[in-house]
């Protein structure tokens, strides 16, 4: 089960950095779903690699082979296969990786709990390439939600301690939501996106990385939406988003913020409202209560850590020789990883929300 998102829809990921190639099977989607197939490769793009100094150069096309469970376009309830082959490997910068752990990297635990035997290349199945077919799934997962009036949308709320405006966590209207992601940097505030690219960029020319904050917002949901005690809307999202290679952190609503308030700051009031609708006046709960949707938007941040892969030369071990080694990484990599995972979050949100609708019938 270790590479299976998803109860009802269960979408299974596959493959290493620098095999043949990686996919997903999305079992469970709903039969009669028609995929724009253009907004799905618009998509996918936001993520893949070699567009710009914020991302590795590496290029591959990401374009997926559909298989198997589309017809015509329209989804036929029976699994849906595909694959991504890959076009742009470079093992040889992974040779002196065989044994000499990466720092950061899961070269070392991998090692252990595989025996030896995992692929290593360019990360292997560790790999933030796995998060294309991921992407895929979520792109059929955000398309079903939108044909239900359900929108999931993200922006980087912060890059190196540089901050974007947040989500309007009471009236996002779906324009708001899905604005940053359709701009080609994903920010609320235009002024927010030089310097951004500047700390992006000084690090990169200073041989290191920087880390970011996603926020990411589901509206249209109905209230009514998860289970307690394990089944919470929280806990589901949050072990999708741990998926996500680089993240470290997830809150929700006010988050870690919520333990310096006092209660009656940080309960949000009901009210009934011009339309007869039972919402809150602020937001802090998150879009969740007792683990099920209140019908406010759901809103969540992810915090990922600075890539790993770094051109300073660091500190390591040699795992085999079980001696002290000095790792120098090589490859072409992305100087902040949270710029490319923001469709990712998006499709992790997607996934497990469109799982926790079907599961439940509603
Ligand atoms: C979209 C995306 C792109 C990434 N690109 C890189 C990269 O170019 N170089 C790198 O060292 N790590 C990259 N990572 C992060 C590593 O894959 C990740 O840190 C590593 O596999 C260890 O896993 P962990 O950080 O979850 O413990 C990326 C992560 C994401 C989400």
């Amino acid at each position: 089960m270790s590479s299976i998102l998803g109860n009802k829809l269960k979408v299974s990921i596959f493959g290493e950095s620098h095999g043949k190639g990686i996919g997903a099977v999305v079992d469970g989607f709903p039969a009669g779903v028609r995929i724009d197939m253009e907004e799905l490769g618009k998509f996918m793009a936001r993520r893949a690699p070699g567009k710009d100094k914020t991302s590795t150069p590496r290029k591959e096309s990401d374009i997926p082979e559909i298989l198997s469970g589309m017809l015509d376009g329209v989804s036929c309830g029976t699994p849906i296969a595909a694959v991504i082959a890959n076009s742009d490997q470079h093992s040889n910068d992974y040779k002196n990786v065989a044994a000499v752990a990466r720092p950061g990297h899961a070269d070392y635990t991998g090692f252990v709990r595989y025996g030896g035997h995992n692929d290593v290349r360019g990360g292997g199945h560790f790999s933030a390439r796995l998060t294309a077919p991921l992407t895929f799934a979520g792109g059929l997962a955000l398309q079903y939600l939108a044909s239900r009036g359900i929108f999931v949308g993200a922006h980087l709320r912060r890059v190196a301690c540089v901050d974007d405006a947040a989500f309007d966590p009471v009236n996002l209207s779906r324009e708001q939501l899905l604005a940053p992601g359709a701009a080609g940097f994903p920010v609320i505030d235009p002024d927010a996106e030089a310097p951004m690219r500047e700390a992006i960029e000084a690090a990169r020319l200073d041989g290191d990385s920087v880390g970011g904050i996603i926020e990411v917002a589901a509206v249209g949901l109905p209230a009514g939406v998860g289970s307690p005690m394990f089944d919470t809307v929280e806990g589901r999202l949050a072990f999708g988003y741990y998926g996500i290679p680089a993240v470290k952190g997830v809150e929700f609503g006010a988050g870690f913020a919520a333990a310096d308030k006092r209660g009656s700051e940080n309960n949000d009031p009901f009210l009934v409202d011009d339309s007869g609708r039972i919402v809150t006046s602020k937001n802090d709960h998150g879009g969740v209560l007792g683990g099920i949707t209140s019908g406010m938007p759901v809103i969540a941040r992810i915090a990922l850590k600075p890539t790993p892969s770094i051109a300073k030369p660091q500190d390591s071990v040699d795992y085999v020789k079980n001696e002290n080694a000095v790792m120098e990484v090589r490859g072409r990599h992305d100087p902040c990883v949270a710029v490319r995972a923001v469709p990712v979050a998006e499709a992790v949100t997607a996934i497990v929300l469109a799982d926790m609708l079907l599961e439940q019938g509603v």
